[in-house]
């Protein structure tokens, strides 16, 4: 962690934004790309984690782990029922490895500096407001996207979720308990979800919508159905040197058949598709790959659209497979559905935040995946995203301005304080 930088601006929310980011700057950062390595339970997460404990101590909230490595920090004024449902605010301070620095710790940051907003404006809330931390949002460690909120709804079951590995062999269970969490505490907590009045996710945008549009905030109408598939292509390890090319059954042939296709037909479909991970056996410039598995991150603006997608794609790897003598697996590893964020209480945060900051305040869908998604299926949910100047994320470039994250955590003060007041 590194000290707050010196701030030189007319409006104090920006130099309070500038200071606490710059607390978060350097860790995980790796020096070589400028991207974060900000895996689950690593050591860099949980410096971060170590850091909003602190922020959160500091500013009288009770901060308490849930059983599945999830942080919730309460903000209890006298007089406010502990047990009634909360407005519930907050993201995830894990990254994809090399990604940028404001998916997710934006939403965090920006949620305790709303709460000071709220302070400092005397604003004292009628029901508990609260500051949530996920875990293992991006599955960048173990695969599956959104982990700590999928074991925190059911959405996952305990037994599944803890024997996930990460590409050392490291379960889940072993990472939570070097870390010092007890993974039989792991599962569904009805409790801690019983206690989500609303929650309520800031995130930077994923996209360049708001800068077409000339906006600093937006809200969130729905989110695109995705999922990731495990493509197994299996073929004949040999000399790269010796086998005639008649002879050979190369399964890196079929993979990046498969490649071009899911480009393809995903143009063709008007959806995404993307293969941006292989893993090669034995992984050698002299040798015939024996095995590939590619991992394919499809998305689609409805499940139509996906299936389609899907389908057409294992339909050509399998059709190439015959032709180069190989055979391609195809393995569903995970599945996040359609999300319509409910148009009631995204319209109540527009107009909340449309009364705080001059100009419109889009609505838009977006193709990324949130914990906000998983939530949605069982509390009253929302999002607000905040300007991306390049519309770059998941890679080092990703930014916002300081005075647009200024701006977004005014849209969420108004956002908490309408939720919370009387
Ligand atoms: C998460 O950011 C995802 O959309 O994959
Ligand atoms: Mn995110
Ligand atoms: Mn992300």
């Amino acid at each position: 962690m590194t000290g707050p930088a010196p701030v030189t601006t007319a409006d104090p929310l920006v130099g309070r934004f500038r200071a606490m980011w710059t607390q978060l700057a350097g860790i995980g950062r790796d020096p070589g790309t400028g991207g974060y390595l900000r895996y689950a339970w690593s050591a860099a997460e949980l410096t971060c984690r170590e850091w909003f404990t602190t922020e959160a101590v500091r500013r009288g909230l009770a901060v308490r782990p849930d059983g599945n490595g999830n942080l919730w920090a309460d903000w209890i004024p006298s007089g406010v029922d502990p047990a009634a449902p909360a407005v519930v605010t907050g993201s995830h301070f894990d990254s994809v490895p090399h990604g940028g620095g404001y998916d997710g710790p934006l939403g965090i940051v920006s949620a305790l500096l709303a709460v000071d907003e709220l302070r400092e404006r005397g604003f004292t809330p009628a029901r508990p407001v609260t500051v949530a931390a996920f875990v293992e949002e991006e599955g960048g460690r173990f695969g599956l996207a959104c982990l700590g909120s999928r074991l925190l709804t059911g959405g996952v079951s305990a037994q599944y979720a803890l024997a996930l590995t990460d590409s050392d062999g490291v379960t889940v269970a072993e990472a939570m308990r070097a870390a010092g969490a007890d993974p039989a505490a792991a599962g569904p907590d009805p409790d801690r979800l019983a206690r989500v009045g609303v929650f309520v996710e800031l995130h930077v945008e994923q996209g360049r919508a708001l800068v077409d549009l000339g906006a600093p905030v937006g809200v969130a109408s729905m989110i695109w159905p995705h999922g990731r598939w495990r493509l197994e292509f299996t073929g004949a390890g040999d000399h790269a040197g010796t086998t005639r090319m008649v002879d050979r059954r190369d399964p890196m042939l079929t993979c990046a058949h498969t490649v071009l296709a899911a480009d393809a037909q995903a143009r063709r479909l008007g959806a995404h598709a993307t293969i941006g991970r292989v893993a090669v056996r034995p992984n050698a410039t002299n040798a015939i790959p024996a095995q590939v598995h590619a991992w394919l991150d499809a998305r689609a603006a409805d499940d139509t659209a996906l299936a389609t997608l899907v389908e057409a794609v294992g339909a050509e790897a399998a059709a190439r497979a015959r032709v180069d003598g190989t055979a391609v697996a195809v393995v569903r590893e995970s599945d996040s559905p359609p999300v319509a964020f409910d148009p009631d209480l995204t319209d109540r945060i527009a107009t909340a935040v449309g009364a705080q900051l001059p100009g419109v305040v889009p609505v838009l869908p977006t193709a990324a995946g949130h914990d906000a998604g998983v939530l949605a299926g069982h509390v009253p949910t929302a999002m607000i995203f905040v300007r991306n100047p390049t519309g770059v994320s998941h890679a080092p470039n990703e930014h916002a301005t300081d005075d647009d994250c200024a701006a977004g955590v005014r849209a969420l003060a108004a956002a908490l304080a309408d939720l919370a007041g009387e």
